[in-house]
């Protein structure tokens, strides 16, 4: 059995696995240091080397993957097939760049719902982004939501709504929703602030209190975009209910109708408290958005009230202590972004950007934080300034 030095997670069961017929050498394009592999991978004998999902740390090992991996075509393809049954569009290459293609797609299509515009048939225009949406969260959830900690680079309501749409995606599979249910609750997500996109792109600049018609506008603005999504053609009435109530608490302190418990529908709740995570960790052109672990207490003591604590805890659940996005210090006083989530309880993947003096690496180092104790996380960076490096960069695209 080929022995690759620093991969741990090798199965030593000895078990081989069939189709060898199908497999391919792995191609020097298939892989890069920093990303999880895309398949299980054998070596000559037919042994697994090592599963799919397993992120290659340096070139030592991304050299010897080349010399001696083999991967199954049989795998690749029955998943390719699956994603086009669900009619998911293809999601492949930079998650960042899809991120960025879609922000601008749906600020096209809203500015369409704006405009009462049905020529441009919002509703499924909106589904597809939805879709997408949801083939992102296949192809690499941990670059996702890395993407909604750390990529402050669109239009702020646009982009807010691209990464609550994410999250909800996210929480929504882990609550075992059904993938429509999921994409009725993210068509909402993308759409909900539609009927105040230009107050939320002028709030994130505001930092005086809200005047009387910002409030006005605010407190209208689900009945407003549940009206503007009706009457340009979208019939899902849990899309629209989802809208309509995204600012409704179970403690009956939300708006418009200040509806209670039950009566907000679990869906609604969702993309309310992710909605208000997203808006905690992102902050205004003002000031910085708050630590995710902040985020997070407050989501546990305080949003736990308005949507009720099971959604919450499943929320915190998801993300984890340092979830994909968060910039950590180490034990050996390194500064890293938490790149990649692995199985509860066991430490993240990390690329370090900076050694203990505060100087930036030529490029991300890649530690697994559970391998050695001087890579454990030490705590969240207070302040991480800048980051050295393009989120493509941290995470191997
Ligand atoms: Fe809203």
């Amino acid at each position: 059995m080929l022995v690759i030095p620093g991969l741990t997670d090798m199965d030593d069961s000895g078990g081989q696995t069939g189709h060898q017929d199908d497999r391919v050498r792995v191609r020097r394009g298939d892989i890069a240091i920093g990303r999880p592999l895309l398949w299980d991978v054998y070596d000559d004998s037919g042994q697994l080397l090592l599963g799919k999902g397993y992120i290659i740390l340096n070139e030592r090992q991304r050299r010897r993957l080349l010399e001696e991996g083999l991967h199954s075509t049989v795998q690749l393809t029955s998943e390719t097939d699956r994603t086009a049954a669900d009619g998911s569009p293809q999601i492949g290459g930079n998650p960042f760049v899809t991120i960025d293609q879609l922000t601008m797609r749906l600020e096209g299509v809203l500015g369409m719902v704006h405009q009462q515009s049905t020529a441009v048939a919002p509703e499924r225009r909106i589904r597809k982004l939805g879709r997408a949406i949801q083939a992102l969260c296949d192809y690499d959830a941990d670059a996702s939501l890395g993407a909604t900690h750390l990529k402050h680079d669109a239009s702020y309501p646009f982009r807010h709504s691209i990464h609550t749409a994410l999250l909800c995606e996210l929480v929504a599979r882990r609550l075992n929703w059904s993938l429509l249910k999921r994409l009725s609750v993210v068509s909402a997500a993308l759409s909900c602030n539609v009927a105040m996109t230009e107050l939320q792109a002028e709030l994130v600049e505001q930092a005086e209190p809200l005047n009387d018609m910002q409030w006005d506008a605010i407190q209208q603005h689900p009945q407003r975009g549940y009206e503007m999504l009706y009457a340009t053609g979208v019939s899902d009435q849990l899309w629209l209910r989802v809208v309509m109530q995204h600012h409704e608490c179970i403690n009956g302190r939300g708006y418009p109708a200040g509806a209670r418990g039950d009566e907000v529908l679990p869906e609604a709740r969702l993309l309310g408290l992710a909605d208000r995570y997203h808006a905690m960790v992102t902050g205004r052109s003002y000031r910085n958005g708050i630590l995710v672990k902040n985020a997070l207490r407050r989501i546990f003591l305080d949003v736990g009230q308005e949507v009720g604590s099971s959604l919450a805890q499943m929320f915190i659940k998801e993300m984890g202590i340092y979830p994909p996005g968060s910039v950590v210090r180490l034990q050996n006083g390194e500064t890293a972004v938490v790149v990649r989530r692995k199985a509860e309880m066991a430490g993240p993947m990390l690329a370090c950007i900076a050694n203990g003096k505060g100087e930036h690496y030529a490029q991300p180092l890649y530690r697994d934080s559970s391998e050695q104790e001087q890579y454990a996380i030490r705590d969240i960076h207070p302040s991480p300034g800048t980051l050295p490096f393009s989120l493509s960069q941290l995470w191997g695209y």
